[in-house]
């Protein structure tokens, strides 16, 4: 049976109990590893990354009342910012009372770009490539063969001229990279078919590399609430000038999207996701349409609020990050089944992060909640 995510008063229990709460979830390596307290061995640190004098710590959470299509999620956060669980959190449960989120998701296709310089006939580069696309795409799968078997691969392949005059051109081919990440994936297809690329155009290959502007798979929740789950009409509509400010200038886009990130990023780093491929995405996928815009929005609605969100999110469940001591255990307690069901969550843990911090804006004013927690752990770590 999946575990509720709403457990009442779980903030004001003692860690040790906390920890007993998720135990049940847990594999016995990932609850022995909770129960030692979590972190990296220095050992294991040294075999992941050059150069290692140490490791460095960030708590891991626990945010709560999270529940999307119908289920419920407990979702791991590593996060330096006192407010960001709590926020999401309390975002989550005001949206469960309407019955949560919804979502859906992209199948897992990323792209890879080969950058062609010096083509003696860019213009027609469209047409020769997209005669070229079995080719390309069989060549590809040659190069990924596990990935095929377990039903990924190449997908398509088209052209862009960027500068007829420079014969510059880029070749992207998208490939289904099931419930891994794909950067390494798509780097090797990148490299494989680029020698054929290069003599079909009778240019030189240049760069070989994936997009992290994974537009082919992204992800959307949604949600609808009532004034009242909000704290009533002034604030929904708080909320809701708050999202138009945002839509009607960047630097207040750019802060509403760093609410929105505050959630995403903490799960992907508890989650040991490419942060930083994440981060690229969701800006440059912000960009996208000419001006920097939001993220996530809100709308009044007759009852009450209706919110959307929509990022490119590439995420793995297998291999990269997920292997470290910790993420194996923080995957077992967000227990989703694929990529696009874990997309899914963080997207809406995305809109939720934002939700708190326009009602707080929208209200009381951020500061009053980020002092009472930045005084706890002042206290805490006070000498
Ligand atoms: C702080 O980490 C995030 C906020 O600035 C986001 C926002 O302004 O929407 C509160």
């Amino acid at each position: 049976m999946r575990p509720t995510s709403r457990i009442a008063g779980f903030y004001a229990r003692p860690l040790a109990e906390r920890v007993a709460h998720v135990q049940p979830s847990l594999s016995p390596q990932a609850g022995a590893w909770l129960a030692r307290g979590g972190g990296l061995d220095v050992a294991t640190a040294d075999r992941m990354s050059e150069n290692v004098i140490g490791t460095t710590g960030l708590p891991l959470a626990l945010a709560l009342n999270l529940r999307v299509n119908q289920r419920d999620y407990l979702v791991p956060m590593a996060v330096e910012e006192p407010s960001v669980v709590a926020a999401a959190s309390a975002a989550a449960r005001m949206a469960r009372l309407g019955g949560g989120f919804t979502g859906d998701a992209d199948p897992s296709l990323m792209t890879a770009q080969i950058h062609v310089d010096g083509c003696a006939d860019a213009a027609a580069a469209p047409a020769t490539i997209a005669a070229l696309a079995g080719e390309l795409c069989a060549l590809g799968d040659a190069a990924i063969p596990r990935m095929v078997a377990r039903g990924g691969g190449c997908r398509a392949a088209r052209a862009r001229v960027l500068d007829a005059a420079e014969g510059a051109v880029v070749v992207e081919l998208d490939v289904d990279v099931g419930d891994a990440m794909g950067a390494n994936l798509i780097d090797t297809v990148a490299e494989a078919v680029a020698p054929r690329i290069a003599e079909a155009l009778d240019g030189h290959a240049l760069l070989r590399i994936l997009t992290n502007l994974a537009l082919g798979r992204r992800a959307r929740a949604r949600c609808e609430l009532t004034a009242d789950a909000v704290g009533g009409d002034a604030i929904a509509d708080g909320i809701a000038r708050a999202s138009r400010f945002a839509e009607l200038d960047v630097a207040r886009a750019v802060t509403h999207n760093k609410g929105v990130m505050n959630g995403v990023d903490a799960a992907a780093v508890a989650l040991g996701q490419d942060w930083r491929a994440i981060e690229a995405g969701a800006h440059g996928f912000a960009a996208l349409a000419g001006g920097y815009r939001p993220l996530a929005t809100w709308r009044r609605t007759a009852t009450g609020l209706c919110g959307a969100i929509e990022l490119p999110l590439a995420l793995g469940l297998v291999g990269g990050g997920t292997q470290a001591p910790g993420v194996r255990a923080a995957l077992e307690l967000v227990a989703v089944t694929s990529t696009q069901e874990l997309a899914i969550v963080l997207a809406a843990v995305g809109l939720a992060s934002n939700l708190a911090a326009l009602r707080a804006l929208a209200s009381e004013g951020i500061q009053r909640g980020h002092m009472r927690l930045h005084a706890r752990r002042l206290a805490g770590v006070a000498p």
